[in-house]
């Protein structure tokens, strides 16, 4: 080594150790992460206990994450990282992907058309949600299973409340033979992600706050289709302008309205692509 210490030599040793990763695609995402970490802290002039205080961050984050508990999901969501990953693979004429969030889980009951995914009555405004689900040029897919959740009033998704029935505002629903899906729940209500660890931290020492708009999240699938995750927004909602995951698009915002019978009613029609 002849070359005196540059931060530009330094950068050019890492990138070349990984230049003999046998995965193609995992060198590039390696050297690339590493040229834009190396240019944030370059950026920001970044100071020996501003890194070490991004080291604890990030082991806070670790040591508060379980299979419930997804801090570094939420971190992702925060970032707007998972937001963008997910928007940008929408496959062109399908409904918008979103994030899936930290509160999915799989195993949700088999649900009838139109039955209600209600399993503890806490007076909440009913809601029907339904739609067609189609292909690209419109055609019905029939058979396409709808996976739904949804918090409750208290804000809490089943998973994180113990104190909820283990499949509330759960359920796995099938459109019928004419791409039909039709659901019971309740009008969705606002909640903030947990902000008691240290994302909450970020979010409160930058002047955050950590709520979502409210909304219902569904992973619909059918054979021969790619399967999409996405979100519906109540139009009433608080927080449609300033949603903490940066979840919220336009096209997915939609009127719950009220009927005469108290029941909010809206439609959501959904569009997969062919795998
Ligand atoms: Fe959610």
């Amino acid at each position: 080594m002849t070359e005196p210490f540059s931060p530009a030599l330094l950068l050019q040793q890492v990138l070349d150790t990984f230049e003999a990763t046998p995965d193609p695609r995992l060198r590039e995402i390696m050297q690339a992460a590493v040229r834009h970490l190396h240019a944030f802290a370059r950026e920001v002039g970044l100071e020996t206990d501003e890194r070490r205080a991004g080291v604890q961050f990030l082991t806070a984050v670790g040591q508060i994450s379980d299979e419930v508990r997804q801090e570094c999901e939420m971190l992702s969501d925060t970032l707007g990282l998972s937001s963008l990953v997910e928007t940008s693979s929408t496959p062109d004429g399908a409904t918008l992907r979103t994030l899936t969030g930290p509160f999915y889980a799989p195993g949700s009951p088999p649900r009838e058309y139109g039955a209600s995914m209600v399993e503890r009555d806490d007076g909440d405004p009913p809601a029907v949600i339904s739609g067609r689900i189609t292909g690209a040029g419109g055609a019905p897919i029939a058979g396409a299973t709808l996976d739904v959740w949804q918090n409750a009033s208290n804000r809490l998704y089943a998973i994180q409340d113990p104190e909820q029935p283990r499949f509330n505002l759960r359920g796995i629903y099938r459109s019928g033979a004419d791409g039909r899906y039709e659901l019971r729940t309740i009008k969705p209500v606002s909640y903030t992600i947990p902000d008691d660890g240290p994302v909450g931290k970020m979010l409160e020492s930058t002047g955050r706050h950590p709520w979502r708009a409210a909304h219902v999240h569904f992973l619909v699938q059918a054979d021969g289709f790619l399967p999409l995750t996405t979100e519906i927004f109540d139009a009433d909602s608080d927080y449609l302008d300033s949603d903490a995951v940066f979840g919220v698009a336009p096209e997915l915002i939609l009127d719950f309205s009220r009927g005469e019978d108290g029941v909010h009613r809206t439609t959501f029609d959904i569009m997969l692509r062919a795998a």
